[in-house]
C-alpha cells in the first residue's frame, strides 16, 4: 500500500517536529497533524514562523517550508482520521493524579479517547501507530477498544516510540540513531510495518530502522529513558561524594567516559534532571513491575528518581547553607528555568522545585531564562500547590534582561546551560550585587577560575 496520507493526533513537543520532518522529507505525503488546543493550533499556523508553539533550533525552517504544502495543523480530528491510512497518536500520557497507581502508572484517558474516536470514525483500515511512549502491553487496549468499537474495518497497530531530545529534536528527527517499528508477526502485521519502514526510508538508511515485535518496541522506550537517566542519578550522587573528598566530578566524568565501554555522553552533573518524561517513565516503569510483583526490580529503578529529587533539594540547602544558613529577604537570581537548554519547556524543571524550596525559606527570586515567559514560571510554581498564587507572586519576578535581574542580587544560581551565559560580561554582574556576592552554579558551565579572579565565591556542583 503507498501511503499518502498521515496523520497524527496531538500537536506537542513530539507531533509537532515528527510530522514536520516528516512532511519536508516526503513531499509526495499529505500530513496533517491535529489537536483539540484551538490555541496551539492557532500557534502552528501563524503566519511568522518565529511564533509556532514550540521553540526548537531549526524547526521554524523546516515548518516555513513544508507548511501549506504538504504539511497542515488543524482542529478537526475527525476529517484528518477519516482520510488518513496511518494514524499516529501523540497525546500526553502523564502520572496519574488519581486514582490506582497514583503518582506512579501513566495516565491512558487520553490514549483511550483518541483509540475511541479513530473507531467511531473510521470508515476504512487503517494502521494506527502508537507514537506516544506508552507501558508495555498498551497495544492489546488499543487493539481490543477499536475491534469492539469500530465500524468493522480492520486496524493494525504499531510502536514506534520517538527518541528525540528537546532542544536538538530537529537533527534528532533528521539524523536518528535508530527508528524502531514494532508490529504483529502476522501477514497484516507485517504490511503495516513495511508501510510504515517506507515512509521512513525516505531519509533514514535501511539499517537504522530496526522492527520488533510490538512489546519490545513498546519496552524498549521505558528502558532506553531508564537508562539514560540511571546514568545522571549515577553521576550525580559521585558529585556528592567529590564534594566530600576533594575530587573533581568533571575530571572523574571524562576519566570514566573515556572508556568505550562506559562512554562520554551523559555524564553531566547537574542539579538534577528534569523534562517531561525521565521521571514519568520510570515511575511508569516501576509500577509496571510491581503490578507483576518484581519488587526487587521496582525498587532498583525507584532509587533513579529518590537520588535526582535528593540532588534538586541538596541544591537548595546549599544555597540556604553557604548564604550563613538563611535566605530570608535576600534576592537570589535565577539564571534559567527551562529544564534544559535550547528549548522553552519547563516541565519538571529542577528550577521550580528549587525556587520551591527557597521560597519556603523566604527568599526573593528573580528570574531570567531567554525564552520562558513569566506567566509560565507562576503557572509551574502554582501548580505545585505549596502556597497561593499571591504568594507566590510575591516571591518572584522575572525580567527580560539578565543585567537587570542580577542586580543588588545576594547570589545567582544557574539552573539551565543556556550557552549565553557564558559571554555575560560577569565583571559588571560582580559590580551590582551584594557583597560577597555568591554563584551556585547548578550547571557546571560557567569559568570557575575567571569568576573567582573576579571576587566571586563561586560553587559548582562536584567539586
Ligand atoms: P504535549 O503535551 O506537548 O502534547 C500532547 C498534545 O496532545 C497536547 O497538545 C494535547 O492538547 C493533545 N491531545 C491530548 N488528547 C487529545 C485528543 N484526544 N485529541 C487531540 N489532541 C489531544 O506532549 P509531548 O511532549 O508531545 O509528548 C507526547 C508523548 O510523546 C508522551 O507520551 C511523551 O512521553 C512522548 N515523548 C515525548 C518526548 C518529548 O521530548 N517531549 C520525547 C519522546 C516521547
Ligand atoms: C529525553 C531523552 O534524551 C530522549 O531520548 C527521549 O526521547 C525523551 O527524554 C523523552 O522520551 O521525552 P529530553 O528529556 O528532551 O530527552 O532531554 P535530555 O537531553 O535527555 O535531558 C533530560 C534532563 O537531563 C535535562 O534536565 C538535562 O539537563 C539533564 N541532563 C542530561 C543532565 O543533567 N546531565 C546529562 O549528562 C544529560
Amino acid at each position: 500500500m503507498e501511503i499518502t496520507k498521515i496523520c497524527c493526533i496531538g500537536a506537542g513537543y513530539v507531533g509537532g517536529p515528527t510530522m514536520a520532518v516528516i512532511a519536508q522529507k516526503c513531499p509526495h505525503i499529505q500530513v496533517t497533524v491535529v489537536d483539540l488546543n484551538e490555541e496551539r493550533i492557532a500557534a502552528w499556523n501563524d503566519k511568522d514562523t518565529a511564533n509556532i508553539p514550540i521553540y526548537e533550533p531549526g524547526l521554524d525552517k523546516i515548518v516555513s517550508e513544508a507548511r501549506g504544502r504538504n504539511l497542515f495543523f488543524s482542529t478537526d480530528v475527525e476529517k484528518a482520521i477519516d482520510e488518513a491510512q496511518i494514524i499516529f497518536i501523540s497525546v500526553n500520557t502523564p502520572t496519574k493524579t488519581y486514582g490506582k497507581g497514583k503518582g506512579m502508572a501513566a495516565d491512558l484517558k487520553y490514549i483511550e479517547l483518541c483509540a475511541r474516536q479513530i473507531a467511531r470514525v473510521a470508515k476504512d483500515n487503517k494502521i494506527v501507530v502508537e507514537k506516544s511512549t506508552l507501558p508495555v502491553r498498551t497495544a492489546e487496549a488499543i487493539k481490543s477498544i477499536l475491534d469492539n468499537t469500530g465500524n468493522g474495518v480492520q486496524f493494525q497497530i504499531l510502536s514506534n516510540p520517538e527518541f528525540l531530545a528537546e532542544g536538538t529534536a530537529v537533527s534528532d528527527l533528521l539524523q536518528p540513531d535508530r527508528i524502531l517499528i514494532g508490529g504483529d508477526t502476522t501477514a497484516e502485521g507485517k504490511k503495516a510495518i513495511e508501510a510504515l519502514v517506507a515512509v521512513y526510508s525516505n531519509w533514514v538508511p535501511a539499517d537504522k530502522i530496526l522492527t520488533t515485535n510490538v512489546w519490545s518496541s513498546e519496552l524498549s522506550k521505558l528502558t532506553a529513558n531508564a537508562f539514560l537517566a540511571q546514568r545522571i542519578s549515577s553521576i550525580n550522587a559521585m558529585s556528592e561524594l567529590c564534594e566530600k573528598t576533594g575530587a573533581d566530578v568533571n575530571e572523574v566524568a571524562k576519566a570514566i567516559g573515556m572508556d568505550s565501554r562506559i562512554g562520554s555522553k551523559f555524564l553531566k552533573a547537574s542539579v538534577g534532571f528534569g523534562g517531561s518524561c525521565f521521571q514519568k517513565d520510570i515511575l511508569n516503569l516501576v509500577y509496571i513491575a510491581k503490578t507483576y510483583g518484581l519488587h526487587e526490580v521496582a525498587d532498583y529503578w525507584e532509587q533513579v528518581i529518590i537520588m535526582n529529587d535528593h540532588q534538586k533539594r541538596r541544591f537548595s540547602s546549599r544555597i540556604v547553607q553557604t548564604l550563613y544558613n538563611t535566605v530570608s529577604g535576600k534576592k537570589i537570581t535565577f539564571l534559567g528555568w527551562a529544564f534544559k537548554k535550547d528549548t522553552n519547556d519547563t516541565r519538571e524543571s529542577a528550577a521550580i522545585y528549587v525556587a520551591d524550596d527557597l521560597i519556603n525559606e523566604h527568599a526573593n527570586i528573580a528570574v531570567y531564562d531567554p525564552k520562558v515567559s513569566n506567566k509560565k514560571i507562576m503557572d509551574d510554581l502554582n501548580y505545585l500547590e505549596t502556597r497561593n498564587a499571591e504568594q507566590n507572586a510575591n516571591s518572584v519576578s522575572s525580567f527580560s534582561d539578565p543585567y537587570e535581574a542580577c542586580q543588588n542580587a545576594h547570589a545567582i544560581a544557574i539552573l539551565t546551560e543556556w550557552d549565553e551565559f557564558t559571554q555575560y560580561d560577569w565583571q559588571k554582574i560582580y559590580d551590582s550585587m551584594q557583597k560577597p556576592a555568591f554563584i551556585f552554579d547548578g550547571r557546571n558551565v560557567l569559568n570557575a577560575a575567571e569568576l573567582r579572579g573576579i571576587g566571586f565565591v563561586y560553587q559548582a556542583i562536584g567539586s
